[in-house]
């Protein structure tokens, strides 16, 4: 007798942990392999609604593609001061560094990027072009897309950046996506970022460090 309801019991057990199994198993079922599925099931609940950033981005974007990346980022010509740069440039440059005949221009452009040996003002600009920025294979790249300048030499920057890891984004999370632009955080003749101290309230005048 008392066996057989051992075998019951072993039964009923083992029925209620198959049950218990399968249970978890139809539970799994809706989760996700990973992260990005996760990421990618969720977002489909946000396509075709009315949740956009589009209201919180400025107007002086341009659209770019990138590899498999298509994004805002900020239009630059119309923010840099001296352009058209052919406004002055369009007679040589041989002939405008004359300085009897023409003041010195772009005192305030110091080189402080890569050594003189890798890098001078001719890298990058192109004084046959002047209104168009220049590859180190002599390709003009427009101003408005000089990361396509900077992604020559830091290429890991730019893959970062592509991908959203490097730099900065603008307006919301939302659809479409805006980023910050290289040159919109890093002076290209001075790119390092240079360290700061915290604000303070300053009751003492000190001498600030540059
Ligand atoms: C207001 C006139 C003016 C404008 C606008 C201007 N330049 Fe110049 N630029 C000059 C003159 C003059 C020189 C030669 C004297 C000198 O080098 O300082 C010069 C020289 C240069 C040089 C050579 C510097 C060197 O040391 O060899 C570069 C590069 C240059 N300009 C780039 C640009 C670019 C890029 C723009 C547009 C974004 C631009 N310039 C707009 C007047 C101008
Ligand atoms: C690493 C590449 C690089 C080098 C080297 C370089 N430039 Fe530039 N320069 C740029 C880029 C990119 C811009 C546009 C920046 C922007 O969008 O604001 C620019 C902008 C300028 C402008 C317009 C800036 C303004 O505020 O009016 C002038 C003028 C200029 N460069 C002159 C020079 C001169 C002169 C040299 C050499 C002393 C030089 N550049 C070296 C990349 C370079
Ligand atoms: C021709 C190659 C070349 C191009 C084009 C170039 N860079 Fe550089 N860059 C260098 C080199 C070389 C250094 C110095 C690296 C070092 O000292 O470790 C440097 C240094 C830097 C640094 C400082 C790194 C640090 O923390 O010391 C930044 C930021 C930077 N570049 C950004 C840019 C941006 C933005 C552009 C485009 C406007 C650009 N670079 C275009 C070669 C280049
Ligand atoms: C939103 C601002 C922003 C944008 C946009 C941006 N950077 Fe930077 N970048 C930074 C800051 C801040 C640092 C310094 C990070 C640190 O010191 O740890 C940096 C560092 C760097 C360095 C130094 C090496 C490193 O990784 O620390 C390079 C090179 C560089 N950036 C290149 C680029 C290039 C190329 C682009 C465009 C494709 C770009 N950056 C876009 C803010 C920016």
């Amino acid at each position: 007798m008392i066996n057989k309801y051992k075998y019951i019991l072993l039964l009923g057990c083992s029925l209620i942990l198959i049950s218990l199994l399968f249970s978890c198993k139809s539970h799994h079922e809706d989760e996700y392999h990973n992260i990005v599925d996760k990421i990618e099931a969720k977002s489909t609940l946000y396509n075709g609604t009315s949740i956009s950033s589009e209201a919180y981005i400025e107007p002086n974007t341009i659209e770019i593609t990138e590899g498999e990346h298509t994004f805002l980022i900020p239009e630059r010509k119309s923010q840099i001061t001296s352009y058209a740069c052919t406004e002055c440039h369009a007679k040589p440059l041989g002939e405008l560094q004359d300085s009897t005949k023409y003041k010195k221009a772009h005192w305030n452009i110091k080189l402080k990027h890569a050594n003189a040996h890798t890098m001078n003002c001719v890298t990058c600009h192109n004084s046959a072009d002047m209104d168009n920025l220049k590859s180190l294979t002599g390709e003009a790249i427009d101003f408005n897309r000089s990361y396509n300048l900077c992604s020559q030499c830091h290429t890991q920057q730019f893959k970062d950046w592509k991908g959203g890891a490097h730099g900065k984004r603008i307006g919301g999370w939302a659809p479409p996506r805006a980023s910050l632009t290289c040159v919109n955080c890093h002076n290209p003749h001075q790119p390092q970022i240079k360290s700061k101290w915290p604000v303070r309230y300053n009751t003492q005048k000190e001498i600030e460090r540059d």
